[in-house]
């Protein structure tokens, strides 16, 4: 039987970044259910936080993360997110990142939401495909990384608190199979599209929480869902975010007459995102708007245009020029602040298993997550586990592989091979999107959210009443 010493599932900022460490010593393979640069981190907008500028200090990005996360954060894990930032702000330059400099080769920063000075390293305004793409090159170049495209990760093959690899489907073919490794790193990323409106791509459907959760192991803090405060809207136009750093550099929002929204609060429109969220989301209710507008006339067009190409290019693409009309814009679900519970090592409550990235709770977030600070915590903590893994491997006990052999594998396949009915899927899927949207979207009460689980329990019966036999 084939052993991996490590399979990573997920091809995002958190699994190449663990990848990439780990096999300096180990053979890894990476799983992925798209192509390869397909994850979140790819349509990564505003960039990646660390004190690094001279204004800054680690003290004040700890005290900014803290403040942000409503008091809810650990507070050991934000000073490690803090502290190794510039290590590994490093490891992505050596990689090839080459983030925005001044005119005398400094780095230059922006600012977001929550930041109380300018701190977030950028590459225009797809820092997320920068980093991606130089990742992704240098796992190529690692003979020991050997990747796998297309392959969807069904479970985990949990037996007694210990994971021993992967149940997966090849996509193309249909087959259903076991894969089998001394460790395992979970990087799914988030969960957005289980709501109606959510700044993802399709991807980013919670698999790895599903996963986990199937098995028995530990989720934290799955209540605090982050609300981006703007998302392109113009129906049926497809969703796409406005990076904060639009407001950072000047943008402002307002509402139909042209009001300032965030006129009355200390740090206006660069509030914490939830608290901007929540004031556009009651100004909706009340005057009973589809949407608010971004107001970008405070920014130099020529600027713009530059600084944001991306931005600028989809919003014309969409009818809007954003440098001569306000861009239509309403908060949408963007980043999952829980998930599975992992200590500062990336390790969870399963043996052999780790989890970084968006998918993991460190508690670096609390409830609510400083902008730019999802990059940083998928690089800092998927090579913190990287290099947990790397001492676990090496004292692997024998008794791991002598229980690998009493595995029940059958009772981790699937029962029947019925073809599920994909229209059936997809007409689910839409209710759960709505369902999640309205009971349980940016603003809660105990009446909707009780509601919200009778509705989504229903859902589930029907979804096992037509699929317990399926693939
Ligand atoms: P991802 O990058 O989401 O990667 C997950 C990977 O897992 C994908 O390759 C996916 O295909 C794979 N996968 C999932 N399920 C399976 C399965 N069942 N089988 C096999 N493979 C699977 N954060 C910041 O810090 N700064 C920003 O500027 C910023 N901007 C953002 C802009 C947008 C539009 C979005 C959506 C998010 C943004 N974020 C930002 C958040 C940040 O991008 C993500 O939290 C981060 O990239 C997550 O990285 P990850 O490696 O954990 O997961
Ligand atoms: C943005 O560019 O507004 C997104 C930043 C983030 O999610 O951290």
């Amino acid at each position: 039987m084939e052993v991996f010493d490590a399979i990573v599932i997920g091809s995002g900022a958190a699994g190449l970044m663990f990848a990439n460490e780990l096999a300096k010593t180990w053979d890894v393979l990476i799983l992925t259910k798209e192509k390869l640069e397909e994850s979140n981190t790819k349509y990564a907008q505003g960039g990646i936080a660390a004190a690094l500028s001279i204004d800054d200090d680690y003290q004040k990005h700890i005290n900014d993360t803290l403040r942000v996360g409503a008091g809810l954060c650990n507070i050991e894990a934000v000073k490690i997110l803090v502290y190794e930032a510039p290590a590994r702000i490093r490891d992505l330059m050596i990689f090839g990142v080459e983030f925005d400099k001044r005119e005398d080769n400094t780095l230059l920063f922006t600012r977001e939401g929550g930041h109380s000075c300018w701190r977030v390293l950028h590459v225009g305004d797809m820092t997320g495909l920068a980093i991606e793409e130089k990742l992704i090159q240098t796992v190529r170049k690692n003979k020991r990384i050997k990747i796998v495209e297309h392959i969807f990760v069904k479970d985990l093959i949990v037996h007694n608190g210990i994971c021993y690899g992967v149940i997966v489907l090849n996509e193309k073919t249909g087959e259903i199979k076991p894969l089998f490794a001394k460790t395992v790193f979970l990087a799914t990323g988030g969960c957005g599209q289980i709501f109606l409106r959510t700044s993802n791509p399709s991807l980013a459907t919670g698999d790895g929480i599903a996963m986990v959760a199937r098995v028995g192991g530990r989720l934290e803090n799955m209540e605090f869902v982050q609300f981006h405060p703007t998302v392109f809207y113009k129906p049926p136009s497809p969703m796409f975010l406005i990076s904060e750093a639009v407001r950072g550099e000047g943008g402002i929002l307002i509402d139909d007459d042209g009001n300032r929204i965030m006129e009355t609060h200390k740090d206006k429109d660069l509030a914490p995102r939830d608290i901007v969220s929540r004031t556009i989301y009651m100004i909706m209710q009340k005057k009973n708007l589809e949407c608010v507008y971004l107001d970008t006339k405070n920014i130099d067009e020529e600027y713009f245009k530059t600084r944001f190409p991306f931005i600028y290019q989809k919003c014309l693409e969409n009818g809007v020029d954003p440098t001569k009309e306000p861009i239509p814009v309403v908060p949408a679900a963007h980043y999952l602040c829980g998930g599975v519970k992992t200590d500062i090592d990336g390790k969870t409550d399963i043996i052999s298993l780790y989890a970084g990235g968006e998918v993991a709770c460190t508690g670096v977030h609390g409830a609510n997550r400083l902008a730019s600070n999802s990059l940083l915590e998928s690089v800092v903590f998927a090579y913190r586990a990287a290099v947990n893994a790397d001492r676990y491997l090496r004292y692997l006990p024998q008794i791991w592989f002598n229980k690998l052999n009493e595995i029940p594998i059958d009772k981790f396949l699937p029962k029947g091979n019925k073809e599920p009915d994909l229209n059936l899927i997809n007409e689910l899927k839409l209710k759960l999107k709505n369902i999640m949207w309205k009971y349980c979207g940016i603003v809660r009460s105990n009446q909707g959210l009780k509601k919200g689980l009778q509705l989504i329990n229903s859902l589930f019966e029907e979804y096992n009443k037509n699929f317990s036999d399926s693939k």
